[in-house]
């Protein structure tokens, strides 16, 4: 329950650039802190919409733009900050008891997430009131 905003950090992914188009890729515990359990991505938002609004007991992740751009804002029940992601070779790396919330999704835009851990409904924290009640 100690993780700060401090502890969230955009992780510059390598990138292989290149005339035929530019290449980037993660290896589980070399450029990220963890090994990977789960991909899942978040895609055809429309307009105005949030996703996220929560924090995870356990799970670590890397938030990453495969296309297009968006906005993560992480509250770690004291202090508030966003980032916005619009390059896919920056990933975001967010720790566990961090409140977290995706918005500000551009048109097509494709929101990649590499997590630590299998999903799992019971490592959620969905009430913000009980959040902050754990980080105090
Ligand atoms: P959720 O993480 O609550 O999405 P968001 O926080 O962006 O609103 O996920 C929405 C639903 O999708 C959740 O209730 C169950 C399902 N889900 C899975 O089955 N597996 C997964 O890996 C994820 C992320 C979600």
């Amino acid at each position: 329950m100690t993780s700060t905003l401090a502890d969230v950090r955009i992780i510059d992914l390598p990138k292989f650039e290149d005339p035929r188009g530019n290449l980037s890729f993660i290896e589980e515990e070399k450029h990220i802190p963890f090994k990977i359990e789960r991909t899942y991505w978040i895609y055809d938002v429309p307009g105005g919409q949030v996703r996220g609004g929560h924090a995870f007991k356990e799970q670590q992740e890397l938030i990453v733009a495969l296309s297009g751009s968006f906005d993560v804002v992480v509250d770690d029940g004291k202090n508030i900050n966003i980032l916005s992601l619009k390059r896919s070779y920056y990933g975001l790396f967010v720790p566990n008891y961090i409140w977290r919330k995706l918005e500000n999704f551009s048109t097509n835009s494709l929101a990649l997430i590499l997590s630590s851990t299998a999903y799992n409904e019971q490592d959620y924290i969905r009430d913000y009131g009980s959040f902050i009640k754990m980080k105090k």
